[in-house]
């Protein structure tokens, strides 16, 4: 009988080597993965893999890291179950499979030659830190850039010292909030929606980018809406119960868009009036 080989499935996870491992709070640790061979994995910032520990299952996973790192790429994995609490038990020199990249991420090329506002809380960071880092690599193709991170101790910030770095740079201007504080915190207190109207934008020729939980969006997008911001210049990324990645399970449909294909990341217009969307 003929066999037919498959190539490069994308139902066929690669067999991927974690390089170096951090545990960057109680509950997240970051992964530095190269896939076989050392070969990239080209995906654009926004894009998600589906992770899977052998004998134990698969997770989506956003891609932390900017596609200007070659290579090998960031993923940072918070322990909330049972894969994610197995990825947490693997440490460098150990394998994983990776399926993807995966959805349709943040378009580079749109936002170029316009001014950036970037909105991140708690996990949110992870997607946009992919983004955010791309744009500082090529920072001569973007307007002016704003980052409010928002996160609910100062202890559950995440990439410190990159925040710090993000926050030196004169063509960067960072916010950060905390919900509650404690004695060394020097930063703002308060949710990250009150930080929006203090911020001097040009509406026409700004992106608003915003990912984080669920309660957020609708806050946040309404300080953007105010702000004279288009409803198609603002960017969401959303977060659904994905299994295939592929758009073929079903079980991250909203309506009629498929979020593992169409998304994670959409224009507002696009899901706004989608129920259960946001
Ligand atoms: C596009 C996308 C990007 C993501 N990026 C990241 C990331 O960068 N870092 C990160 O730590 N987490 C990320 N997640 C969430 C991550 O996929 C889930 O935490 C993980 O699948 C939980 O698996 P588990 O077996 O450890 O937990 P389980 O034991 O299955 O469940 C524990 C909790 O996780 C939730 N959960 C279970 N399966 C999923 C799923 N497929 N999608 C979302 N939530 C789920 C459950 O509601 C439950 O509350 C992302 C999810 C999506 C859809
Ligand atoms: S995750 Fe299976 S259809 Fe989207």
């Amino acid at each position: 009988m003929k066999k037919i080989a498959i190539r490069d499935s994308e139902y066929e996870p690669k067999k991927s080597r974690i390089l170096r491992t951090k545990r960057m709070t109680a509950t997240e640790k970051l992964f530095e993965i190269a896939l076989p061979g050392g070969k990239s994995l080209d995906h654009e910032p926004g894009q998600f893999v589906e992770v899977s520990v052998f004998g134990v299952g698969e997770a989506p996973i956003s891609v932390s890291s900017s596609p200007t790192k070659r290579g090998s790429f960031e993923l940072c994995i918070r322990k909330v179950g049972r894969v994610t609490e197995a990825l947490h038990r693997l440490e460098a020199g150990d394998d994983v499979g990776i399926r993807g990249p995966f959805g349709k991420g943040f378009s580079v090329r749109i936002l170029e030659g316009n001014d950036l506002l970037f909105v991140a809380g708690g996990l949110g960071i992870v997607p946009l830190r992919s983004l955010i880092n791309y744009v500082i690599d090529n920072r001569r193709d973007f307007g002016t850039v704003n980052i409010l991170l928002g996160c609910k101790t100062p202890k559950d910030m995440l990439f410190n010292e990159e925040v710090d770095e993000w926050n030196k740079r004169l063509d960067v201007k960072l916010n950060c909030t905390v919900d509650k504080a404690d004695p060394a915190w020097k930063g703002n207190v308060g949710l990250i929606t009150s930080l929006i109207p203090g911020i001097n934008l040009d509406p026409d020729r700004t992106f608003g980018v915003v990912v984080g939980p669920p309660i957020m969006y609708r806050f946040v997008i309404k300080e953007l809406l105010a702000k004279k911001i288009p409803e198609r210049q603002i960017l969401v990324s959303l977060e659904r119960h994905m299994k295939c990645g592929l758009g073929k399970c079903g079980h991250c449909q909203i309506e009629n868009l498929y979020c593992c294909q169409d998304g994670p990341v959409f224009t507002y217009d696009k899901i706004k009036n989608l129920k259960g969307a946001l």
